[in-house]
C-alpha cells in the first residue's frame, strides 16, 4: 500500500522516559534523538517523502535554561554525527519556525546541514524549531497585510491557498497522518492549519520508545481508516 506522502510527529515523552530510570531529562533527550534517527530512516524506506518532527516549540522557552541550552547543543551535535547517514540515505534537511531566534551556532549548522543536503532526492526531513502554529499564523497573517498596504495584494482576492502560501510550510503538502507519541491528547500549537484533515494516531509509547515498528503500525492503522473530507 502507497505510504502516506507526509507524516507529522510530535515526539514527546522523553522527560518521562528519563524520569522512569531516574535520569536528567536531557539524557531522554539524547535517547530521543536516536528515535529521530530510527524514524527518519524508515521514512526512506517506506517512501515517505515529508516527515515534519515538532522538535521545540515557541513555548519550550519557558523550560529551564540548562534543559534549553541542552537541547541546542543536541541538535548541533545531532547534525552533525547525521550528515554522512543523510548523504547515504538521500535525506533532505528543512527547518520550519524562528529560526532566527535560535543561538547562532545553532543557525549556522543548521544552514549548513541544509545546504549540503539540498539536492538529496529521499525523504524531506523538517525540524519544527521555535515553531509554533500561531506565531506562524501571525507571521503569515502580517506578510498579507504589508502586501496589501504596499499595494501588491488585493484583500478581496485572498483565498485559503494565499494564506497557504505565506505559512513557513508554503512548499510542502499538508500531512495526512500526524502522530503524537506518550499519550497527550491535544496539539500543542502544532500545525493547526495543516492538519486540518489530517487522520490523528496517539500512542502512549514515549518518544525514546517509539522505533520502526511503532512507526509501520501507526502507517497501518493510517491505512484502516476512511477518511471522507467531508464528503460522503
Ligand atoms: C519532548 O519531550 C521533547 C521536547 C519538547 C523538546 P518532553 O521533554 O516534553 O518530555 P515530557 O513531556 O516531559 O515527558
Ligand atoms: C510539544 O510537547 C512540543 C514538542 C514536542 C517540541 P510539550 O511537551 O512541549 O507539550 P505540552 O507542554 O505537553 O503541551
Ligand atoms: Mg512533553
Amino acid at each position: 500500500m502507497k505510504s502516506p506522502r507526509h507524516i507529522a510527529i510530535i515526539m514527546d515523552g522523553n522527560g518521562r522516559w528519563a524520569k522512569e530510570r531516574g535520569l536528567p531529562r536531557l539524557k531522554g533527550h539524547e535517547r530521543g534523538a536516536e528515535s529521530v534517527r530510527a524514524i527518519t530512516e524508515e521514512c526512506v524506506a517506506l517512501g515517505v517523502e515529508f516527515l515534519t518532527l515538532y522538535a521545540f516549540s515557541t513555548e519550550n522557552w519557558k523550560r529551564p535554561e540548562e534543559e534549553v541550552a541542552g537541547l541546542w547543543v543536541l541538535l548541533e551535535h545531532f547534525l552533525e554525527m547525521e550528515l554522512p547517514t543523510m548523504m547515504k540515505n538521500g535525506v533532505r534537511l528543512r527547518a520550519i519556525g524562528r529560526i532566527y531566534e535560535l543561538p547562532e551556532s545553532t543557525q549556522a549548522k543548521l544552514a549548513q546541514t541544509i545546504a549540503a543536503t539540498a539536492k538529496n532526492p529521499a525523504t524531506t526531513l523538517i525540524l519544527a524549531l521555535n515553531y509554533s502554529s500561531r506565531t506562524e499564523l501571525a507571521d503569515a497573517a502580517r506578510a498579507l497585510a504589508t502586501e496589501a498596504a504596499a499595494g501588491t495584494l488585493d484583500p478581496a482576492t485572498i483565498t485559503p491557498d494565499t494564506l497557504s502560501a505565506r505559512l513557513y510550510t508554503a512548499e510542502y503538502p499538508d500531512p495526512e497522518l500526524m502522530i503524537r507519541t506518550s499519550g497527550e491528547l491535544r496539539l500543542s500549537n502544532f500545525l493547526l492549519w495543516q492538519l486540518s484533515y489530517a487522520e490523528f494516531y496517539i500512542t502512549p509509547k514515549l518518544w525514546p520508545d517509539f522505533g520502526k515498528a511503532e512507526l509501520r503500525e501507526a502507517v497501518a492503522s493510517f491505512h484502516a481508516r476512511e477518511r471522507r473530507f467531508g464528503g460522503l
